[in-house]
């Protein structure tokens, strides 16, 4: 070993001992004569005094550079009482050097290394460096909290009798779900395979197998448009069972994060959590990952205005699917032209025609529409929404999954306009976990003119629902789940369909998937399921995700070793990048300029 410690050890037990440390020089004083340098290592700080009286060490530290390495071998001493440093663990002591060796001088540094003006360096340029990023303390520990939160997992998931298995990665692809990353065969020409987007159906065959109870810290691949909860490649912690119902998987749930946030955040989150059905999530919130640490929820007005003489309302409110809600964004009268701009362009780009609005201050409303209410209107709006002076009020006038999707995204941004005046508080250490239950097993899709599924195909209808399968597949409840914290969808899974008839029936009678389609991408599962398949069913939950909660943090990217950006970048290694004319003629690909 380079050291005898860590930077972050030595107590005053240790005076006297002839020690030797190594790691990056944090900082450099010179207090006229005596030189004082802050050594880092993954631990934590220790100074190290380099007094004239040694010449040569002295001498040597005159030059030392931020962030090189070095490592030094000296006597551990006590501070003066005045000079004793509280915020170090090691505050209590010093090592006086007696010799020093530089391992690595540190070339000028691109960014300042100080967490709080690191944070607000430009995102590309810390990911150029992002060994420099990583090495920041703060960002050190967030890594460290994602290995601590994946051992939880994994002790947890190993006493419960869940048995790792690893499954592959270069996979058939089957277009269902998200845009897959193709690898193209040089054995196999004008053959691919797709990197896995969830070993879904591989864990499904370990259930055929007997594993019974399989999970995978799995890397999964999609090419998504990409955000700050998205990344093209990220880890599940993947579970399958075998002989279980929906409730066994709530209560495993349940357990493994009680675990993971009592042994990564020292929190006991209460379970079980509750249940909300996926109408009511999409009625009240919005949005089926209901953010419930804060109201605003939203009221529905559509049997109020189908009599109204305000013709938008009064039109939607007369057809068939078409509603009329509002959300009361308390407080928010005060907002400015810009912000209301900005939320009439956030409506108009989920379809919106307009953003109605009504303002309550001074015991008086303005609004645009004010004139086309009704006195009965206006007394129903005022009683329903509780609309007081300072108040602003939005509506949204559309079909139900629309007007959903508008008012929820309205309601969150409200909530963060409030946010920065002071006057919403929503705690990022209040945890509101939530299952989101009862989904529709299909959703129209109105550009492919077909259902497709909610979830995946592979989810099981709720038994109850299966004569609706023929007549009315929109009325089908799927055995689906899922669980979601503070507005993040977490993780979701169903019970599976383990009939092989059924499972056909689904593929071609209701997703109208042509029958040659079906064999050709899923008859190997068709057929598994005729040789004993067991009753199963699972979950998956993003672990990027579920750290990034952990550790209070917004972007996936924080807690991630190795991000790529919102163009799918790594701007370290610099890919993707281009290869050679031998290498793709390897693969029997050619590259076509692009027009
Ligand atoms: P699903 O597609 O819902 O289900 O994915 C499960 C969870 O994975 C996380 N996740 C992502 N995290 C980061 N970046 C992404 N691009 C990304 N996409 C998804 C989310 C999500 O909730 N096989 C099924 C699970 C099952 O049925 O068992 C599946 O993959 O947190
Ligand atoms: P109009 O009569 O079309 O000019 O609309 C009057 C007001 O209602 C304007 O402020 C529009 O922004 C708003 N508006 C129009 N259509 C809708 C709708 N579907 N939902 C909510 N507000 C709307």
């Amino acid at each position: 070993m380079l050291r005898t410690h860590t930077c972050n050890c030595l107590t005053t037990a240790d005076a006297g001992k002839q020690v030797t440390l190594i790691g990056w020089v944090d900082t450099v004083r010179d207090l006229g004569g005596v030189r004082f340098v802050d050594l880092r290592d993954r631990e934590g700080i220790t100074q190290i005094v380099f007094n004239p009286s040694n010449a040569e060490v002295h001498e040597i530290a005159k030059n030392l550079k931020d962030e090189s390495v070095i490592q030094v071998t000296g006597t551990v001493t006590l501070r003066d009482a005045d000079t004793i440093n509280d915020k170090l663990t090691t505050g209590t002591i010093e090592v006086v050097a007696e010799s020093i060796v530089i391992e690595n001088v540190c070339a000028p540094l691109p960014f300042p290394m100080d967490d709080d003006k690191a944070d607000k360096v430009n995102e590309d340029l810390r990911g150029e460096f992002r060994y420099l990023d990583i090495r920041r303390p703060r960002n050190l520990n967030l890594l460290r909290m994602r290995a601590k939160a994946g051992l939880a997992v994994r002790n947890y998931l190993d006493e419960q009798a869940f048995v790792e298995v690893e499954t592959p990665t270069l996979f058939k692809s089957t277009p269902e779900g998200a845009r897959e990353f193709l690898v193209p065969s040089r054995l196999n020409p004008g053959h691919f395979y797709a990197l896995t987007q969830s070993p879904q159906q591989y864990k499904q065959m370990l259930m055929v197998g007997g594993i019974e109870r399989y999970y995978q810290m799995a890397r999964c691949y999609r090419d998504e448009d990409l955000r700050a909860d998205r990344q093209p490649e990220f880890t599940q912690v993947d579970i399958e069972m075998s002989f279980i119902e929906r409730e066994d998987i709530y209560a495993l749930i349940e357990g493994m994060l009680k675990r993971v946030w009592k042994e990564v955040l020292n929190v006991d989150i209460p379970t079980p959590f509750p249940r909300m059905p996926y109408k009511e999530a999409m009625d009240r919130y919005g949005v089926d990952k209901p953010d419930t640490r804060f109201g605003i929820e939203i009221t529905d007005f559509t049997d109020l205005f189908k009599s109204s003489s305000f013709k938008v309302f009064n039109s939607v409110a007369n057809s068939a699917n078409g509603v009329v809600r509002a959300i009361n964004a308390k407080g928010l009268e005060d907002i400015t032209q810009g912000e209301l701009t900005n939320l009439e362009n956030i409506a108009k780009s989920l379809g919106a025609k307009g953003l109605a609005f009504i303002k309550a201050a001074n015991g008086e409303w303005k609004s645009p529409i004010l004139k086309f209410f009704s006195e009965e209107e206006k007394a129903a709006l005022k009683e329903k929404l509780n609309i007081e002076d300072g108040d602003i009020v939005f509506f949204a006038a559309s079909s139900w999954e629309q007007a959903s999707a508008i008012l929820g995204r309205i309601r969150l941004e409200s909530a963060k306009l409030l946010q920065a005046r002071g006057k919403l508080e929503i705690s990022p250490n209040q945890f509101n976990f939530l299952w989101v239950i009862e989904f529709p097993l299909m959703l129209w899709d109105e550009e492919q003119n077909r259902f497709v599924s909610a979830h995946h195909p592979f989810t099981a209808p709720v038994k109850e629902d299966v004569p609706l399968l023929d007549s009315d597949p929109k009325a089908v409840r799927g055995q689906h789940y899922d669980i979601v914290l503070n507005g993040v969808e977490l993780g979701g899974g169903s019970i599976r369909i383990h009939n092989p008839v059924m499972q056909k029936k689904v593929f071609e009678d209701v997703l109208a998937i042509p029958k040659d389609v079906v064999e050709s991408r899923f008859g190997y599962m068709l057929k598994a399921f005729s040789y004993g398949a067991p009753p199963h069913g699972g979950i998956a939950l993003g672990f990027d995700r579920l750290v990034t909660m952990l550790a209070g943090r917004t972007s996936i990217r924080d807690l991630l070793a190795f991000p790529k950006t919102q163009r799918g970048q790594d701007l370290m290694a610099q890919c993707p990048s281009a290869v050679t004319e031998k290498q793709l003629k390897d693969v029997h690909i050619k590259v076509r300029d692009e027009e």
